[in-house]
């Protein structure tokens, strides 16, 4: 049986690989943290990407243990992709489920959003899931019942504040149809979860918004959801379901999780 090594204040230990391993993108908060946490608690090995680091006082570290690998790298860096995937090859053989979790977003339609702008959202949420999935690939193949989440948004369904970050989601639903049928005899499921509004402070993260108007947005826009704003307990609760054996017969599917708000009258 294959065995991980890990440091603990000093000391190495050595426990068995017999859980699953999984990686998600952008774990070091909002959404993907949720997810991050759900799947430790689940017995996941899991392991995360994100540009900076999480903080030594997160409480994140403390509530994941060395249950969790937070690794430092940019999604849109090849040599940063070559380095999880190495890890996580070396450390646990295979990858059971891998959620593209990682997005940003730059407001704006075509009169004010620059190429530049276009871009960048493009690479971070379109082309670095394709190319992580590409690279992840043979460590997937070598998982019983693999799965991919691609995190997009009801911003790919309707248009919403930015052009760019409508398209690039759009884009990461077919990319998941696509894929959905072309790996499903490889026994790999591929489907989307869609969130409408969750109160991570994106907005503000992504300077599309200042602290006091976020405020205000999030008042306003809550009018438009039937059932309220969502939290990441809710959408971590569909990624959840998702990647487990209850979903073995869902793939190629686009989840719109949004209190209503795309159908609201
Ligand atoms: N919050 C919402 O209302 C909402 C609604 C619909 C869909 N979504 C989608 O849900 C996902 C998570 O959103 P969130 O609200 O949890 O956002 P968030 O709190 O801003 O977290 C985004 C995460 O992605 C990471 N990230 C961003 N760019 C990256 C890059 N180039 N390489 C590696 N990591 C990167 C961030 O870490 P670093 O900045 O340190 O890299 C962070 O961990 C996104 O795809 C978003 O589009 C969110």
């Amino acid at each position: 049986m294959k065995t991980d090594t890990v440091r603990q204040g000093g000391n190495v230990v050595t426990e068995k690989l017999d859980r699953k391993v999984a990686l998600v993108t952008g774990g070091s908060r909002g959404i993907g943290a949720q997810v991050v946490r759900d799947l430790v608690d689940q017995g996941y090995l899991v392991f995360s990407v994100s540009r900076r680091p999480v903080g030594a006082d997160d409480p994140l570290l403390r509530e994941t243990g060395t249950s969790a690998r937070f690794i430092v790298g940019d999604v849109t860096r090849k040599e940063d992709l070559d380095r999880v995937f190495e890890q996580i090859r070396e450390t646990a053989g295979r990858l059971d489920v891998l959620v593209n979790n990682a997005g940003i977003m730059h407001g704006g339609g075509v009169e004010t959003l620059s190429a530049e702008q276009w871009e960048e959202t493009v690479a971070v949420n379109l082309n670095a899931p394709y190319r992580l999935i590409r690279r992840m690939l043979p460590l997937l193949k070598l998982s019983p019942g693999a799965s991919i989440i691609n995190m997009s948004s009801i911003g790919a369904l309707a248009p919403g504040s930015s052009i760019a970050y409508s398209v690039s989601k759009a884009g990461l639903d077919m990319m998941t149809k696509y894929l959905a049928a072309e790996l499903g005899s490889l026994g790999i499921r591929v489907n989307a979860v869609n969130p409408g509004l969750v109160d991570t402070k994106f907005h503000v993260h992504n300077h599309v918004l200042t602290e006091p108007e976020y405020e205000a947005f999030m008042e306003d826009a809550a009018r438009g959801y039937p059932l309220g704003l969502g939290t990441e307990r809710d959408v971590a609760d569909l990624v959840l379901f998702l990647i487990s054996d209850r979903a073995r017969w869902i793939t190629g599917s686009i989840h719109v999780i949004d209190g209503g708000r795309l159908v609201r009258r």
